[in-house]
């Protein structure tokens, strides 16, 4: 991925290798590959720690000044979101920069489709840094346990959604969709500076 913002890139090139170290981390949590690849992506762009979620690698957040959390949307929750919750005290989430990334295949264009996103995993509040990034699903080569759950879910999946909303992910999810694009992380890319460099 080309950087997008090559004067930030430098100055903060220069403040890390003056600390001697990056104190970023990105903790992502994928199931079929999404995630990992804007997780590949941004740590390229950024040169920081990326770890992939489980309970152990969750705790290295309190190592960093600045913390990436990216997730697949499941039934319109931002899964393992709420183990960083559950934990923010004990990880002392309060003084970090944290952004909170949701990446899935509901329009990301449609702002009703956002707000929805955000009013369901609490994450409304104006001063919250969050993004939300188009994913990708193949119903011919996704996790057999995913697809099922699809359908499964079928019933709440689109609950709140308006009618356009929910008409494009039933097509997406029949058709397949593919949103992954590296120059989709320009924004957060941006804002991680601005945040790294205050
Ligand atoms: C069971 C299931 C439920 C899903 N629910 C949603 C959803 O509510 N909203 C959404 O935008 N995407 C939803 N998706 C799409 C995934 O979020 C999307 O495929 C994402 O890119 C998966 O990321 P991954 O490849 O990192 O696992 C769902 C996918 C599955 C398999």
């Amino acid at each position: 991925m080309k950087n997008p913002n090559r004067t930030a890139a430098i100055r903060r090139a220069a403040a890390m290798a003056e600390r001697g170290e990056s104190d970023t981390i990105i903790v992502y949590n994928s199931s079929n590959g999404a995630t990992m690849q804007y997780a590949a992506w941004l740590s390229e762009v950024l040169e920081c720690d990326v770890v992939n979620y489980n309970r152990k690698h969750l705790a290295y957040v309190s190592l960093y000044k600045t913390v990436i959390f990216m997730s697949w949307v499941r039934a319109g929750e931002i899964t393992r979101l709420m183990m960083l919750r559950q934990n923010y005290d004990n990880f002392n989430m309060k003084e970090k920069n944290l952004f909170i990334v949701g990446v899935g295949i509901g329009p990301a264009e449609s702002e009703a489709y956002l707000k929805r996103l955000k009013y369901r995993n609490s994450c409304e509040d104006k001063n919250l840094k969050f993004f939300y990034l188009p994913g990708k699903y193949d119903p011919d080569k996704v996790k057999s346990v995913d697809k099922a759950s699809v359908y499964a879910m079928s019933g709440t999946m689109y609950e709140g959604l308006s009618e356009e909303d929910m008409l494009t992910m039933k097509e997406r999810f029949d058709k397949g969709y593919d949103g992954l694009d590296p120059d989709n992380l320009r924004s957060l890319v941006e804002a991680i500076f601005l945040a790294e460099t205050k």
